[in-house]
């Protein structure tokens, strides 16, 4: 870890998966085996205390050197060096985390750090937050080459990207806390689009598919009346609550529910030459980047499946956890204890995201009852809203990204670029004149 950097963990509640053939959505696989034993959630998952063994430590002399990345195939020239490889975990099991780094344009000794984690449940950094929202490169669509994002978050910070380890802020506080000393500087925490509170989540997904003419209003007011969503009810909905929540399903339609105005996908096949590049992602780009992923060369020069042996495709999303027991139906205690510790806390929300809507974000932040400090206000980039944000006391600012759906700089590139800036200056969002 680099010494003297400020450090920030962004984390995004989950990645689309929509559009991808080869992909359920993994949310509702991840409630579904929740609401199917919520029983054995263990809520207490937060006290977990993880160890580290000093002793167990390898040495780190060469390893950066070694993951250089000289240049991805297809890859227009940079100035900023790339580097990524295995992490390894735990030798005998075969365990090793993927990582993939991009440092800062400018000044990278005196940028921060920022280390982003996709959610998915199980879905990869590298295929959505690195390839598809917030990394310096996006794939062609003939999935041979890449063009860069005149966006991205490695103009703010030097970037790592880290296949889905669980838990990190709540163990770094803890190993800090075990040394009573800051071994990573951690100042703050940035989630977008993320799941916080099972309860004000679904009941906010459907309050937003309504205001949102996706659903009838019979399905709202049965949804209303005949669904329980609190934890200890979950498990048990009634037969109208079910056939509510189906009829809202047939209601909605095949849109695109990670961005309710978007094209949806209509075909899997790459295109022969390139379309030109755009600013935003297109609705097949889950494809594209598929395909590049899997591209012998391009797994090669990122140091990754080094052995060549795994005998399956690289997928975006894994489906090999099905079952999960150590997931909380809430993660507002946790929220509380970043803010306790005087972490910077910023929670944004993708507008037109219909997944994890902004409608079940303000209703699970509002559980926490804070204070505010500056009313809702429009925030300003280059002299249009960029979206609405509202600063609580004890350290947590929510903002809106207006226009944007999940994989919020994916569809706006530049409004999400402004946002991390202020997150990570640590100043709140400039208001809009009117
Ligand atoms: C933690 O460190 C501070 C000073 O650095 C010291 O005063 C304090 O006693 C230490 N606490 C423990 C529990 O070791
Ligand atoms: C939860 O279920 C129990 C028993 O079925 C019922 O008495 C209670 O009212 C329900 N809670 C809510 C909030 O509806
Ligand atoms: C996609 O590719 C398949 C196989 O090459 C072809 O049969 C099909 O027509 C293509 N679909 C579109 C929409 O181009
Ligand atoms: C790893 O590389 C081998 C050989 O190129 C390839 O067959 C396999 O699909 C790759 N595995 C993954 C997970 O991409
Ligand atoms: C992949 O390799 C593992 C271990 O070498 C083996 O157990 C498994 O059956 C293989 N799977 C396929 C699909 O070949």
């Amino acid at each position: 870890m680099m010494r003297g950097i400020s450090f920030f963990l962004y984390l995004l509640g989950l990645v689309a998966v929509g559009s991808h053939a080869r992909q359920e959505d993994a949310l509702t696989r991840l409630y579904n085996a929740k609401s199917n034993r919520m029983a054995e959630i263990d809520t207490n998952f937060y006290n977990e205390l993880r160890v580290i063994d000093e002793s167990k430590v390898i040495p780190q002399e060469g390893l950066k050197e070694k993951d250089k990345i000289e240049k991805l195939p297809g890859q227009p020239y940079v100035k900023f060096s790339q580097y990524g490889g295995y992490v390894t975990v735990d030798e005998k099991a075969g365990r090793a985390f993927y990582y993939y780094f991009t440092e800062a344009e400018h000044s990278q000794q005196s940028a921060p750090l920022l280390l982003w984690l996709n959610g998915g449940p199980g879905c990869s950094s590298l295929a959505y937050g690195a390839m598809q929202e917030l990394g310096p490169f996006r794939v062609t669509s003939d999935a041979k080459s890449l063009y860069r994002n005149p966006y991205a978050w490695n103009k703010a910070a030097n970037v790592l990207f880290v296949e889905s380890p669980a838990g990190l802020a709540h163990t770094i506080l803890h190993h800090n806390k075990k040394a009573n000393t800051t071994i990573i500087n951690l100042k703050g925490i940035i989630i977008g689009n993320a799941v916080i509170n099972d309860f004000t989540d679904n009941i906010g997904m459907y309050d937003y598919f309504w205001t949102h003419a996706l659903i009838s209003d019979e399905s709202i007011e049965n949804i209303h009346k005949h669904c329980d969503f609190s934890p200890s009810n979950v498990t048990t909905q009634r037969k109208e609550c079910v056939n509510a929540m189906d009829e809202a399903d047939a209601n909605v339609g095949p849109i695109d529910i990670y961005n309710i105005y978007a094209p949806i996908c209509l075909s899997s096949n790459l295109t022969t030459k390139p379309k030109k590049p755009s600013l935003i992602i297109d609705p097949c780009s889950d494809f594209f980047t598929y395909t590049y992923l899997n591209t012998p060369e391009v797994q090669k020069a990122l140091h990754a499946n080094v052995t060549g042996s795994l005998n399956y495709t690289w997928e975006p999303c894994s489906d090999i956890l099905t079952t999960w027991g150590d997931s909380p139906s809430t993660i507002l205690p946790l929220l509380k204890e970043f803010m306790a510790n005087g972490l910077r806390v910023w929670v944004f929300s993708g507008d037109t995201d219909g997944r994890v809507p902004v409608t079940g974000t303000r209703y699970s932040l509002n559980k926490l009852k804070l204070p505010t400090k500056a009313k809702l206000y429009p925030w300003a980039v280059k002299g249009e809203v960029g979206g609405y944000s509202i600063v609580y006391e004890g350290g947590l600012t929510f903002a809106t990204v207006r226009g944007a759906g999940h994989q919020v700089p994916g569809y706006q590139p530049l409004r999400a670029l402004t946002l991390i800036q202020h997150f990570l200056d640590g100043i709140t969002l400039p208001k809009a004149q009117s």
